[in-house]
């Protein structure tokens, strides 16, 4: 049973990268050497502004391939370690597949900021940007 009203997002942007399958991306971003870019909408382009090369960014992504249906998993696919809750891990399999990804800004142009450290799959939508604190 639902208590509150569905909330409806709307992408700023596309993740631009050459990962295309899941078992090719790595696991997080804490241990991954992929470089892409975020494509920026034009409508958005405004906010991009004080984002600078070299700092780190906080990137919210939708898994636009990821189940919803599943609220279990063995973390890492070891089940060795027992079936964990998705709340208590960063699986992408949850019910709102929102990814949060540290990424390094390597260059900035007109609506494209490159970066190196990407998880998520090219296609992939862009929800939110944020300095990292
Ligand atoms: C474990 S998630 C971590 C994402 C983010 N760093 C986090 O912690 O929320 C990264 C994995 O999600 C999967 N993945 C990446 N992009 C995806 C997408 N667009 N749809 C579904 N699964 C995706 C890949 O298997 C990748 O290894």
């Amino acid at each position: 049973m639902s208590y509150v009203e569905p909330i409806e997002l709307s992408p700023i942007g596309i993740i631009h990268c050459s990962l295309e399958s899941r078992e090719q991306a790595p696991r997080n971003f804490d241990i991954s050497t992929e470089t892409g870019t975020l494509e920026i909408f034009p409508e958005y382009i405004e906010a991009m502004d004080g984002i600078k090369v070299g700092q780190t960014i906080v990137v919210l992504c939708w898994l636009h391939q990821a189940r919803r249906d599943i609220l279990k998993v063995y973390p890492r696919g070891d089940k060795s370690r027992g079936l964990h809750g998705v709340f208590a891990t960063r699986s992408p399999v949850r019910p709102n597949p929102i990814a949060l990804s540290e990424l390094m800004v390597t260059k900035i142009e007109q609506g494209n900021i490159e970066v190196l450290g990407l998880d998520v799959l090219n296609g992939t939508p862009i929800l939110d940007i944020k300095k990292k604190l």
